[in-house]
């Protein structure tokens, strides 16, 4: 039953119903913040796989959400100097952190296909979605 899903079950049905049902979604993930070791950890995801499992904080799209605790919405990936590229066929992303008890724990990364496609809408869904995650999380 859906209640016996384990928390990787449930990020990865988000992932997956984010990626078939959005079309301007074409790989969907979280990474998860190891404070200690201030790298961040790929987790579920749908999507080409990356060779980026783990990432610094401070380095690309990933790894500077993890340090401003802010939105990342990038409309052309090669306009960004610090970006991490995982597939030539990206062309923007977007990052939203994931607060647990006012804590920055990580965050959904989507890459998408087609330039500019993100919106203010965009943003607002996945900080909802993200509030979701944080109470499956915790
Ligand atoms: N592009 C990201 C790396 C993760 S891949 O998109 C899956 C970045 O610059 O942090």
């Amino acid at each position: 039953s859906d209640t016996a899903k384990t928390t990787n079950e449930r990020l990865l049905s988000i992932c997956q119903l984010l990626e078939t049902h959005i079309d301007h979604y074409n790989w969907v993930g979280f990474y998860f913040a190891d404070s200690d070791k201030k790298e961040l950890h790929l987790g579920p995801y749908v999507g080409e796989p990356t060779d980026h499992s783990v990432i610094p904080f401070g380095k690309g799209i990933c790894g500077q959400v993890a340090v401003s605790n802010q939105n990342f919405v990038v409309p052309d990936v090669a306009a960004q100097d610090n970006y991490i590229a995982c597939s030539i066929t990206v062309k923007a992303e977007i990052v939203v952190p994931i607060f647990v008890d006012g804590k920055n724990i990580g965050q959904i990364d989507i890459d998408s296909n087609t330039p500019d496609p993100f919106t203010e809408a965009d943003e607002r869904f996945l900080e909802f979605v993200c509030a979701h995650v944080a109470t499956i999380l915790s």
